[in-house]
C-alpha cells in the first residue's frame, strides 16, 4: 500500500448548543457571522463555552483528507502545529487514533480552533475562529526527512497564504520524488495568491482539486472551460460542482461522474473526503474514472452525516461498493481494505 504525508490548518472545531445569544452579544458575535478573533478573546470564549458540554472535533481540510485516507489503509502522516495545550493534545491523539503519523510542531501560541455557537429553533451558527499555533507554521519548520519515503504530497489550498512555506514544502516533497496534490481550499485564497498559484500548479502539482468557484478564480471561466484550463497545466484536474457531481480530466481522457446516490443533509467534508477517495484508487493504480468515481463514493457518504466524520455503517458500506467497483476494474486480488 502507497504512503501519504498531508500538510495543512490543525484546527478543532468547538460545538456548542447555547440557550440563548447571551454569549454573542458579551463577544460582539453578530448572529450568523464568521469572525477571527484574537488569542485573548480565543482563550476567553472557550472558557465561557466550556460551560455548555461543548463537543470537540478535530478537523482541518487536509488532516480530515489525510483522516480519511488513514482509514482507507494507506500509510498517512501529517504535519500541522498546535500549542503545547489540551486542545494540540486531543487534535494529535485523535489523528493517532485514526492510525495517522501526527507529525505536530509546537508553537508558543494557544491552538487553533473554530469555535461554533449554535443557538435559537433554526439552530443558527455563529463562528468565531482564532487561527493561533496555526498560522505560526512556517518554512523553517520543514525538513527534507519529513518528506522521504512517502509517494503522496497533499496540499490544504488555505497554506498558500503562506508562500515561503509552500514553495518549501513543494520544493521538498518534488526532491523526495512523491506525486504532488492539492486542494484550492478557497475561492479568494485562489484569487489573492494568483501568480504564485499559477506557478506553483505549472511546476510542482501533479493533482488539481478544485470546485466550481475555485476553478473559476483560478482560470476566469466556467467549470466545462476550467477542466480544460486546469488540466493544461497538470496531470490530472479535478473539477468539483457539488451534488452536480465532478468532472476529471488527464491530458485528452475526461470524463463527467454522476454524483453516487445519497440522502444528503449536511455538505461539509465532501470535497476532503472526495479528495481522500480520489488519492486512495489512485494510488492502487485504477484508471481515471474510477479515482472519481470512488471519490464521488466517499463524499457521498459524508454529506449523509453531520460534521466531517463517517460513521462506521457507512464506512462499511463505502468499502463494500468500492471494492466491488476495485474488482471491476482490476486484474488483481482484491485490494487489502481494512
Ligand atoms: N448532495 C450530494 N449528493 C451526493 N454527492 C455529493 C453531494 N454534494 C457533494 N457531493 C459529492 O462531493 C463532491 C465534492 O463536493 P463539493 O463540490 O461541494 O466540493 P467542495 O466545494 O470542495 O466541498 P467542501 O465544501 O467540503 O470544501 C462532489 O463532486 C460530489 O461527488
Ligand atoms: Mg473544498
Amino acid at each position: 500500500m502507497k504512503s501519504i504525508l498531508g500538510i495543512g490548518n490543525a484546527l478543532t472545531d468547538i460545538l456548542a448548543v447555547l440557550p440563548d445569544d447571551t454569549l454573542l452579544k458579551k463577544f460582539h458575535l453578530p448572529l450568523g457571522s464568521m469572525q477571527h478573533v484574537d488569542m485573548e478573546t480565543g482563550d476567553r470564549i472557550w472558557e465561557e463555552l466550556k460551560h455548555y458540554g461543548v463537543k470537540y472535533v478535530p478537523g482541518g481540510s487536509a488532516a480530515n483528507t489525510i483522516t480519511c485516507t488513514a482509514i482507507f489503509g494507506m500509510e498517512s502522516a501529517f504535519v500541522g502545529k498546535i500549542g503545547n495545550d489540551d486542545l494540540g493534545n486531543l487534535f494529535k491523539s485523535t489523528m493517532e487514533q485514526y492510525g495517522v503519523k501526527a507529525q505536530m510542531l509546537y508553537s508558543r501560541k494557544s491552538s487553533g480552533r473554530c469555535m461554533v455557537f449554535i443557538t435559537g429553533a433554526n439552530a443558527e451558527r455563529t463562528f468565531a475562529d482564532y487561527m493561533g499555533a496555526t498560522l505560526e507554521l512556517g518554512p523553517e519548520d520543514l525538513d527534507a526527512s519529513f518528506f522521504e519515503g512517502y509517494d503522496y504530497f497533499h496540499i490544504e489550498g488555505y497554506l498558500v497564504q503562506n508562500q515561503e512555506l509552500i514553495s518549501k514544502a513543494a520544493r521538498l516533497a518534488k526532491a523526495a520524488g512523491c506525486i504532488i496534490s492539492i486542494d484550492m481550499a478557497s475561492y479568494n485564497v485562489v484569487e489573492s495568491n494568483d501568480a504564485f498559484f499559477h506557478n506553483l500548479v505549472e511546476n510542482y502539482v501533479d493533482i488539481v482539486f478544485a470546485n466550481e468557484s475555485e476553478a473559476k478564480a483560478f482560470t476566469k471561466m466556467e467549470p466545462s472551460d476550467a477542466i480544460d484550463e486546469l488540466a493544461r497545466h497538470c496531470s490530472i484536474a479535478v473539477v468539483k460542482v457539488g451534488k452536480a457531481g465532478s468532472m476529471v480530466k488527464s491530458g485528452d481522457e475526461y470524463y463527467f461522474i454522476e454524483p453516487w446516490p445519497a440522502n444528503p443533509i449536511d455538505a461539509t467534508g465532501a470535497g476532503d473526503t472526495y479528495a481522500a477517495g480520489f488519492l486512495y484508487a489512485h494510488s492502487l493504480g485504477m484508471p481515471l474514472l474510477v479515482c472519481g468515481q470512488i471519490g464521488s463514493i466517499i463524499a457521498a457518504k459524508v454529506v449523509e452525516v453531520i460534521g466531517t466524520k463517517i460513521d462506521i455503517p457507512r464506512w462499511r458500506e463505502a468499502k463494500d461498493e468500492i471494492r466491488a467497483l476495485i474488482a471491476a476494474n482490476s486484474n488483481d486480488p482484491l485490494p487489502p481494505l481494512n
